[in-house]
């Protein structure tokens, strides 16, 4: 069976601003994404709801033949969705958070490593409130690793990165998508977007455009897609 991600239909408003007008996609396993938008269109709206942290009609999300509305629990165990540091506990620790993290989705992966790849270890000690906000990205982006779940919604990872840390971070996003992992991961870096997506989603009009990476230069398709007539 191929696992993947289904939307069907999937419509969204906030009170009178429509967001997301009859969407229909789907993203199958070790398939990933990159989600583009200037500011305000709907990235973070979107993959909120695809975890059901806003509601849409029933039957809309489908993960692995799981429904949302109708076994929300099992749906959920099988991706891993964090929106930003601000989320993060300020008094605890990052080995707190990874602590937590493996048990939580009951992993096997090695914490120690992890701190190692993503060359944590001089703060992984230190409580989330004295760390920058690289340095936060980094916990963020170790908390995905370590749920080793399917199915891996990543919203802005890059901002805030050293040119070091997106390199890094681009490799860890090509060792996720190789070992089989679904992922939608949203940026306004359209050269890392070039490097790591099999498929771009453009979100424009309530739609989405979807275009598949076959090495063509993103920003050249991100200004078509953006730029009004005149600019
Ligand atoms: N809780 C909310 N209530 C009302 N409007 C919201 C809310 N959250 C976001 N919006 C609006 O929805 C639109 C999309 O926001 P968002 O998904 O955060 O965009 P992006 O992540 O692409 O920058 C924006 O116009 C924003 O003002
Ligand atoms: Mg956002």
């Amino acid at each position: 069976m191929i696992h993947m991600l289904t939307v069907t239909d999937l419509s969204f408003s906030f009170k009178h601003h429509p967001i997301f007008d009859h969407l229909n996609f789907s993203i199958h396993d070790g398939e990933l994404v990159g989600l583009v938008a200037p500011n305000g269109t709907g990235k973070t709206t979107l993959l909120r709801l695809l975890c059901g942290l806003l509601l849409t009609a029933a039957d809309t999300l489908v993960l692995n033949d799981i429904k949302l509305y109708q076994h929300r629990t099992k749906y959920l165990k099988q991706l891993f969705f964090l929106e930003n540091s601000n989320q993060l506990y300020s008094e605890l620790t990052v080995a707190d958070h990874l602590t937590y993290v493996k048990a939580m989705w009951r992993s096997q992966i090695d914490i120690a490593s992890v701190i190692d790849e993503l060359e944590m270890r001089d703060y992984y000690k230190k409580k989330i409130k004295t760390l920058s906000l690289g340095m936060k990205q980094h916990v963020l982006l170790a908390m995905y690793i370590i749920s080793d779940a399917q199915t891996l919604f990543i919203d802005e990872p890059l901002n805030g990165l050293d040119p070091t840390s997106i390199q890094q971070f681009e490799h860890i996003f090509l060792q996720l998508k190789n070992a089989g992992k679904s992922m939608v991961i949203s940026s306004h870096q359209m050269d890392s977007v070039g490097r790591v997506s099999d498929r771009v989603f453009f979100l424009k009009d309530q739609q989405i455009i979807d275009v598949k990476n076959t090495g063509q230069d993103m920003l050249t398709i991100y200004n078509q897609t953006f730029l009004k007539a005149g600019d």
